[in-house]
C-alpha cells in the first residue's frame, strides 16, 4: 500500500505507542486524525504535527461511545476529503474485579466498533489495523483479562481479514502485538489492577525484570505492515524487532 496522501483515523493517538503511529504515519505523507479521551495531549501532538503544514487533527473521542466514535469518522473525513486506514489502538489495562467491564468494552469492544465503522466509511479499500498483544498470542497469568480480550482481537482482526465482509470492499485488516513497551500503560502493572491481590507482586516483579521496547519500534511495524503485510496478518513486535505470527504451523 503507498502510504504517501493516505488518510489514518488513530484511536488512542494522544500519547504512547498510538502518539508514535501518529508521528510515523505523518512522516509517509498520510494525514492523521488523533481521536483520544486525552485532549490535552491529543491537542499537543496536533499542534506540533501542524507546524509546517496541515496534518493532522485531533478530535475528542471515547471508543465506547458508539455515536461520538461514528462522528469521529464523519468528521475525518470532513476535514480531509477521504479516510483509507483505520487504526484501534486505544486500550487500557485494569482486571480489578470493580472495573474489568471497562477493559472489555475498551479492548476488545472498541476495536470491534472501530473495525465495523471502518468497513462502512473506507469507501475505496485501505486497512484496518488493531494494536492487541503479545498476551493475547501467548497468555498473561497475572493480567488473565486483559489477555482474553487482546487475544480476542488478534482473533477478530485475524478472521475479518479473511472474511468477504473486508476482502470485497479492498480492505486489509492486521493486528500488531507488542511484547512490553515503554508508555504510561505500564504504569498500572503496579498498583490495585489485578483480578486479586496475589496477582499485584507477579504483575510488579515481571514489570521490573521485563526489557520495555520503545514504541517507536511499534510504529516501525505498523508502517511496515501497511506497505507490505497480507490481510488478517499478525506482527509480534518484541525487543524492538518484528515478525509475522505463522497460525498455520498450530495446525500441524
Ligand atoms: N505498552 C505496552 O506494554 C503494551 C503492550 C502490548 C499492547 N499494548 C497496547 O497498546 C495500545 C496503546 O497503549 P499504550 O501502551 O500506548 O498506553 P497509553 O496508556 O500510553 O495509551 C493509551 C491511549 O488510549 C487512550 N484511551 C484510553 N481509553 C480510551 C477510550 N475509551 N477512548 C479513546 N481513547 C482511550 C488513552 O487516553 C491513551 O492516550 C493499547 O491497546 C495497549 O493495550 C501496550
Amino acid at each position: 500500500m503507498e502510504l504517501n496522501g493516505k488518510v489514518a483515523l488513530i484511536t488512542g493517538g494522544s500519547q504512547g505507542i498510538g502518539r508514535a503511529y501518529c508521528n510515523y504515519l505523518a512522516n509517509e505523507g498520510v494525514k492523521v486524525a488523533i481521536c483520544d479521551i486525552n485532549e490535552t495531549e491529543g491537542l499537543l501532538l496536533e499542534k506540533q504535527l501542524n507546524k509546517e503544514e496541515k496534518r493532522s487533527v485531533f478530535i475528542y473521542c471515547d471508543v465506547t461511545n458508539n455515536t461520538e466514535f461514528e462522528e469521529s469518522f464523519r468528521k475525518v473525513i470532513s476535514e480531509f476529503g477521504q479516510l483509507d486506514i483505520v487504526v484501534n489502538n486505544a486500550g487500557i489495562l485494569n482486571d480489578h474485579p470493580n472495573s474489568w467491564e471497562k477493559e472489555v468494552e475498551i479492548n476488545l469492544c472498541g476495536t470491534i466498533r472501530g473495525s465495523l465503522l471502518g468497513l462502512k466509511y473506507l469507501k475505496h479499500g485501505g486497512a484496518i489495523v488493531a494494536t492487541s498483544s503479545l498476551a493475547g498470542i501467548l497468555k498473561d497469568s497475572a493480567f488473565p483479562i486483559y489477555a482474553a480480550t487482546k487475544g480476542g482481537v488478534n482473533y477478530f482482526m485475524r478472521s475479518l481479514g479473511f472474511s468477504e465482509a473486508a476482502t470485497a470492499k479492498g480492505i486489509r485488516t492486521l493486528a500488531i502485538a507488542p511484547s512490553l513497551t515503554d508508555t504510561a500503560i505500564t504504569e498500572q502493572l503496579v498498583g490495585n489492577n489485578t483480578m486479586c491481590p496475589e496477582l499485584q507482586l507477579v504483575a510488579q516483579k515481571r514489570s521490573e525484570r521485563m526489557y520495555k521496547q520503545k514504541p517507536e519500534s511499534v510504529a516501525a511495524c505498523l508502517i511496515y505492515a501497511l506497505k507490505e503485510a497480507t490481510s488478517g496478518s499478525v506482527w509480534l513486535v518484541a525487543d524492538d524487532n518484528w515478525q509475522q505470527i505463522n497460525y498455520d504451523n498450530l495446525l500441524h
